[in-house]
């Protein structure tokens, strides 16, 4: 039987080393994508796919990220007592209800692989969703309600994939496709960053994945891969032919926000779509360029 997909796991506990300083005393992903944090834009993802349950990994210096989802009495009262309807509607995406979000903190910033390892009292024996708030999925349905759908078919383990540059491979997980129908791909093998030469393919890993609790088994062992941290590919790399492995490629247009670039590209083309902004942002670039 195929359990439901309930919870999701956003590991938020990274030192986020490329946007210092401005993540030296605020976590990356409270930076805000127009008028959002990342975090916010995992959640509704989320949300958009039937999750309800929600744990954060978390690291000191970064509890901030537990109180945005926390009740804020003081400004509710204040924006009613003046009556702002449109900035209290704004803050209802940001509660959560009560007991659907714990948090646990990962100690020493040793991977993800070890970030996921920390939820797994969390976890239990359930099927879980993954999402890296880093990263953005713009249009067409949530990217992990995508996901769900190939879950909801195969069961086992799915991931979001995505064709990079060759000259790339050394930045992300690489699939050894197996058979391939153009949109879903049977994954027989997994590399954690290798190089161009070395790759199985240029399909990789974007961070939204569908796990089995099976990723806990291998994970406990704690093995150090790429970097010297604990690599969540190395983890799945040994349940393949175990249990049914399948990467999707999915819609939408993906930004990768932990680096300045991804981030600026995801700024200009959110606020280009927004009825409020987009004419005033599309005049302000041409301004500029
Ligand atoms: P990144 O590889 O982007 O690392 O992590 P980072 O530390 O956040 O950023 P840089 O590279 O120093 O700029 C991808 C995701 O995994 C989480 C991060 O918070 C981010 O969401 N992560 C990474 C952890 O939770 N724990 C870790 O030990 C490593």
């Amino acid at each position: 039987m195929i359990k439901p997909l309930k919870k999701a796991v956003l590991p938020v506990a990274g030192l986020g080393t490329r946007f210092l300083p401005a993540t030296k005393a605020m976590p990356k992903e409270m930076l805000p994508v127009v008028d959002k944090p990342l975090i916010q834009y995992a959640i509704d993802e989320a949300r958009a796919a039937g999750i309800e349950e929600f744990c954060l990994i978390t690291a000191r210096g970064k509890d901030n990220l537990i109180d945005y989802f926390d009740v804020a009495y003081e400004l509710e009262a204040t924006l009613r007592g003046r009556n702002k309807v449109s900035a209290i509607e704004a803050l209802e995406s940001s509660s959560v209800e009560a007991g659907s979000l714990v948090a646990v903190r990962q100690q020493n910033p040793l991977g993800l692989g070890h970030a996921i390892w920390c939820a797994r009292n969390f976890i239990g024996t359930d099927p879980f969703a993954i999402l890296l708030p880093d990263d953005i999925v713009k249009g067409g349905r949530s990217c992990i309600a995508q996901l769900a759908d190939v879950y909801r078919q195969t069961g086992g383990n799915v991931l979001a994939v995505n064709e990079v540059p060759p000259e790339w491979t050394d930045r992300y997980g690489v699939l050894l496709p197996g058979e391939d129908d153009g949109k879903r791909v049977e994954v027989k093998g997994l590399v954690e960053k290798p190089a161009p030469a070395d790759a199985p393919s240029n399909l990789a890993i974007i961070g939204r994945y569908i796990l089995t609790a099976d990723v806990l088994e291998p994970l406990s062992h704690l093995k150090q891969g790429v970097g010297g941290e604990v690599q969540l590919t190395d983890a799945m790399a040994e349940l393949i032919g175990k249990v049914p492995f399948h990467g999707l490629r999915y819609e939408g247009t993906r930004f990768d926000c932990g680096s300045k670039l991804g981030f600026l590209e995801a700024q200009i083309a959110m606020a280009v779509d927004r009825e409020d902004l987009g004419q005033d942002v599309r005049a302000f670039l041409k301004k500029y360029i």
